[in-house]
């Protein structure tokens, strides 16, 4: 039986219908609000709105689940890699092995990006952040590869493109960074192993390829591969909603992740580590420091819009933190940090108080490292690995029937009306 609201506005009363998801979310359809009332809704940041009906992935914040099309996270980074996970996000089922075949080909023959590309890294300053860079880049591939055919197969194709340069690119930005010689991708190496290769190898040491650090890799991006609605997401839909390419949408993905409130995190939590470790701050003054109002400073890698309890994606990281380090023989004291922090801040009533847990980026920092990936490339590590999940939402987005341009209502506090006064009587 359908069900509705009913809501009560200038002694009038207006009936609105209800919205229920395939794992029993309810959601008010409001689009007739604003016509029927002169009414709209007030939501900043957007935490009780829906903006659209996904099929891609599933999040129960209050559980701690986290599913692609259906599937555990949990399951996924056991079992599956991160092309594979990429196939499920954007076509909507797991691959054949004549699909993952084709899908590999693809990523190889994509690998190289046009020399003239080149040039732009070499004109960027020697400190310029890989998230800017790579940003501009993505963008960059609209002008460099404009064959864009509104058909499925050259549209996949595209999504593979960019699945595939983003890594050559992401690591050609970080070897131009160093001075290094630019090392091009290997069509004999899988697409983890392929970026580890770009990054590392070197004329005098060359690049092993070590199968966990792979593998650790992979489960790393497939964490990341997609988070529903998020302030990157949003963006991604918001600036697709205009009809603009998927380059240019994309880029605008990465700008929004860049934030230290969103995917900038890993890193801000690495730099709150270090703090800790090389300026003496204590656990106890750095909690107090995030308890304090008046003090910017928060736990970074602490808290979450949706998850009011243990992101499903930290138990997986801290495990594989626990897993690699030892099998590389790596002993990170920054880890130690994170271990007790974490402890004091799950004994304190303030984080408990507020359901405040560890996200993703509590330990993916620690995992970075122990695979030799510098700090300022943590952003764009995530970036990676969130391609899949933007590509998928911009596909489901341009395909929806119900879906608008995005365009916000506000509520205007401003002067009402005011005199403009020339310059010379101001
Ligand atoms: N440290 C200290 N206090 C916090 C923190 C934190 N990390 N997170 C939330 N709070 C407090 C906040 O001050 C507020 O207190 P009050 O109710 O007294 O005003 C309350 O908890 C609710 O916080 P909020 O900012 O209203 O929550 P939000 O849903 O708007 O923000 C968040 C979520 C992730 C931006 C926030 O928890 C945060 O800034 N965390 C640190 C940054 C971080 O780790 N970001 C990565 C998120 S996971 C990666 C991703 O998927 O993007």
């Amino acid at each position: 039986m359908k069900e509705y609201a009913k809501l009560v506005i200038d002694g009038k009363e207006l009936t609105l219908p209800v919205i229920e998801g395939s794992q029993g979310e309810k959601a008010i359809d409001i689009r007739k609000l604003r016509q029927e009332t002169g009414y709209i809704t007030y939501d900043p940041g957007f935490g009780n709105t829906g903006t659209c009906r996904s099929t891609i992935t599933y999040m129960d914040g209050e559980k701690g689940i986290l599913r692609y099309r259906g599937i555990p996270i949990e399951v996924l980074a056991e079992r599956s890699t991160f092309v594979e996970t990429a196939f499920l996000l954007i076509t909507g089922k797991l691959p054949t092995r004549d699909e993952l075949t084709k899908t590999s080909v693809y990523l190889n023959d994509f690998s190289p990006i046009h020399e003239n590309m080149k040039a732009f890294y070499q004109n960027y300053p020697p400190k310029a952040h890989p998230m800017g860079i790579l940003s501009a880049m993505v963008n960059a591939m609209r002008s460099f590869y404009p064959e864009l055919i509104d058909i499925e197969e050259e549209m996949n194709k595209t999504y593979l493109r960019l699945i595939s340069k983003i890594r050559t690119m992401a690591a050609m930005a970080y070897r131009i960074s160093k001075g290094e010689r630019v090392v091009y991708p290997r069509p004999d190496l899988c697409y983890c192993a392929n970026f580890l290769n770009m990054m590392f190898d070197n004329v005098v040491i060359p690049y092993k390829v070590d199968e966990d650090v792979v593998r650790a890799l992979n489960v790393f991006w497939i964490l990341h591969a997609d988070h529903e609605q998020n302030c990157s997401t949003t963006a991604v839909r918001v600036v697709g909603s205009g009809k603009v390419n998927i380059y240019a949408t994309i880029s605008a993905g990465i700008s929004a992740l860049w934030g230290p409130l969103h995917g900038g995190a890993n890193q801000a939590v690495i730099n709150m580590f270090e703090r800790i470790h090389n300026d003496g701050l204590t656990i106890k003054e750095c909690l107090a420091k995030a308890k304090d109002k008046n003090d910017p400073f928060r736990l970074m890698g602490f808290g979450h819009r949706v998850y009011k309890t243990y992101d499903p994606r930290a138990i997986i990281m801290k495990k594989m933190v626990d897993v690699i380090l030892p099998k590389l023989k790596r002993r990170d004291p920054l880890l130690d940090i994170a271990r007790r922090l974490e402890e004091a801040a799950l004994e304190d009533s303030y984080f408990k108080d507020k359901n405040l847990y560890p996200n993703v980026d509590f330990y993916s920092g620690i995992a970075l490292r122990a695979m030799g990936i510098p700090t300022n490339m943590f952003t764009v590590m995530f970036a990676i690995g969130r391609l899949p999940g933007w590509i998928a939402q911009w596909k489901e987005d341009v395909a929806d029937p119900e879906m608008k341009i995005s365009r916000p209502r506000q509520i205007y506090t401003g002067t009402k009306l005011q005199e403009y006064i020339p310059i010379d009587e101001r």
